[in-house]
Formats: C-alpha cells, sequence, structure tokens
C-alpha cells in the first residue's frame, strides 16, 4: 500500500520537522494542535525553513509552494478520518498521548496504523489502551527532522506485521535509514544518550567546567556535531525530564536519576530554544547569544 496522507498530532518543534520531511517527500500531511497560535508558528517555521533552501538553490520556489501545499494546518481532530498513518507528537506525558490515541481510535479508519513518536514512554502501554492494539507503532524521529536520517521503530508486545510494514514503508518514503528496538525503556537510542546528557549537568551543577567548556570538549575532543548542553537546548528541558524520570521510574538504577539542575531549569521556564533560555540564552532568531550564566548561581 502506498502511503497517501499522514496525520501529526501536535505542531510542536517534532510534529513541524515530520511534517516538513513527510511533505518534501510527496506526502500529503495534516498537522493537528489544540492551540491556534502553535499552527501559525508551525507555519511560518516550515516556510522559513524552505526558504533557506530556496535562496540556496537547493530547492526552486515552485517546489518551495508545492510542499507546503501538501500540509494542511488544523485545529480539528477529525481530519484524522481519511489518514493511513497517525503520528502522536504531543507532550511526553503518558496520560495525555493515552487520550489522544484512544479519541484517534475512535475516528480514524479501521486500517490506519497509530504511531507514538515517544521518547521513552513504553509502547506495549499505548497499545494495550486500543481495542485493536496490534495497530499501535513506536517512530522515534530525531530532531531536527528533515536533517537527521534516523528513525527508530519500536515494536511494542502486541504491535502487529502490518503496522511494522507501514512504518518501515513511512521511514523509506521519508528518505530515513530505520533501526529497530525492544519496547525497553529509553529505547536504543535514548537509552544511551540521556545518561550523557544528565551527567553534563551534574558536571555543570559542579562547577567543574564551564558551560561552554562541556561543550567544546565533546566537540572538539570526540567530534560530536553539537555540545550536550546545545543539544540539551535544542531538544527541550522538559523532554530531558520526562524521559530521565521515565528511565528512573523503571530501571530504578540511581545512575538514570535526572540531576537537580534539570528539575530547577524547568521549574524556572529555562526549557532551552523554544523559550530563548536554557543552557543559553537566544536572541528571537533562535540565535546562540551567551551562556545563561543565571543557572550557575
Ligand atoms: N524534542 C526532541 O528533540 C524530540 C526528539 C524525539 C522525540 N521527541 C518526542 O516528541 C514528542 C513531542 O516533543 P516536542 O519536542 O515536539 O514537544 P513540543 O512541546 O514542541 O510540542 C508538543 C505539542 O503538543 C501539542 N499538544 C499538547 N496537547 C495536545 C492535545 N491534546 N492535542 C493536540 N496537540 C496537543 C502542544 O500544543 C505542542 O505544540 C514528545 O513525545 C517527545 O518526547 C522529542
Amino acid at each position: 500500500m502506498a502511503i497517501q496522507k499522514i496525520f501529526i498530532v501536535g505542531a510542536g518543534f517534532m510534529g513541524t520537522g515530520i511534517a516538513e520531511n513527510a511533505a518534501t517527500n510527496g506526502i500529503e500531511v495534516v498537522t493537528y494542535d489544540i492551540i491556534e497560535p502553535v499552527l501559525e508558528r508551525s507555519k511560518r517555521i516550515i516556510d522559513k525553513n524552505l526558504t533557506r533552501k530556496v535562496t540556496k538553490g537547493r530547492m526552486t520556489e515552485a517546489d518551495k509552494e508545492e510542499i507546503i501545499g501538501r500540509i494542511t494546518w488544523s485545529s480539528k481532530i477529525g481530519d484524522c478520518a481519511d489518514a493511513d498513518i497517525i503520528i502522536e507528537a504531543v507532550s511526553e506525558n503518558k496520560e495525555l498521548k493515552g487520550k489522544i490515541i484512544k479519541e484517534i481510535e475512535e475516528i480514524a479508519p479501521d486500517n490506519a496504523i497509530i504511531a507514538s513518536n515517544t521518547s521513552s514512554i513504553s509502547i506495549s502501554y499505548l497499545s494495550g489502551l486500543l481495542k485493536d492494539p496490534s495497530r499501535m507503532i513506536g517512530m522515534h524521529f530525531f530532531s531536527p527532522v528533515p536533517a537527521i536520517p534516523l528513525m527508530e521503530i519500536v515494536r511494542g508486545l502486541q504491535t502487529g506485521v502490518r503496522a511494522k510494514k507501514l512504518a518501515i514503508e513511512l521511514a523509506e518514503t521519508m528518505g530515513k535509514k530505520y533501526i529497530q528496538s525492544r519496547d525497553e525503556p529509553g529505547f536504543l537510542i535514548n537509552r544511551m544518550l540521556l545518561p550523557m546528557l544528565n551527567e553534563a549537568c551534574v558536571l555543570v551543577e559542579r562547577h567543574v567546567g564551564t558551560i561552554e567548556e562541556i561543550d567544546h570538549g565533546m566537540k572538539l575532543g570526540l567530534n560530536h556535531p553539537m555540545g550536550p548542553l546545545e543539544l540539551m537546548d535544542m531538544i527541550g528541558i522538559d523532554i530531558e525530564l520526562s524521559v530521565m524520570n521515565v528511565l528512573h521510574e523503571e530501571i530504578g538504577d540511581s545512575k538514570y536519576r535526572p540531576a537537580q539542575l534539570i528539575r530547577r531549569m524547568v521549574d524556572a521556564g529555562y526549557l532551552g530554544r523554544k523559550t530563548g533560555i536554557g543552557f543559553y540564552i537566544y536572541d528571537e532568531d533562535g540565535k546562540k547569544i551567551q551562556p545563561n550564566t543565571f543557572i550557575l548561581k
């Protein structure tokens, strides 16, 4: 079956990236959110990203218009009624995701599969909430979605063969390479990555090095394209806290306990790029200005 249309729940950072990537590869997309200004922002971001590609000569103005023409921004959940795949990309909250996929199952076509972009929540748990658990699968994209070639496919205990087949087909249509993971906390990548990012926070907290030294160190010493603190700002400090909480709760080992600094930053609204302040302070265009010295107090 060729995938014609996908419905994305959540027009935040990831939902917007998935929409741009899918539409660029010829798929019709509906991006849904409950907050109107978020839909407007999503539209602006995609326009800006594609305009940059036109300016750099990587696509024509006509290509850009065609891609944007494939995306509908909607505040009606009922628009999932003719989608082949529904991808849930709302905030990392078990109850919220559960509520949404149950609602989606009532509206979506019976043969549509329901995917979650969760970073850490059990796919088997989400499947178990559905009348047909075999249609649920994890499709874990990486940010920024249009630039990062990986999709992590996560099979819950009840995930069916068809859901896996369609997930692979979508990955390939979107130009992604995929890896498969069993449904374990953090799957493959976040299980390794998050403790490393958390440790970078502990080093900041304990004044072992400065924010910039920690990032420079990992970039220059290990050839990482971004430092851990820059990466945390891009992913979102709130997302990291949620994932660390799941890892700690489910695995139990103290090495997964979130650093105090992560908790305090979330309390303070220092969520990274999306709030303009995290480990660094950003200007209105998202350009890094300087390290956030408030967190060193
Ligand atoms: N940020 C990353 O780098 C990253 C990477 C991989 C996976 N993820 C996962 O993707 C998901 C989304 O993360 P994000 O960074 O895009 O978060 P985000 O905060 O940028 O976006 C979440 C969106 O969900 C919307 N939302 C909340 N409740 C809703 C509802 N009831 N109906 C419709 N929309 C609703 C919000 O309005 C918001 O726009 C999370 O599960 C996260 O763990 C994030």
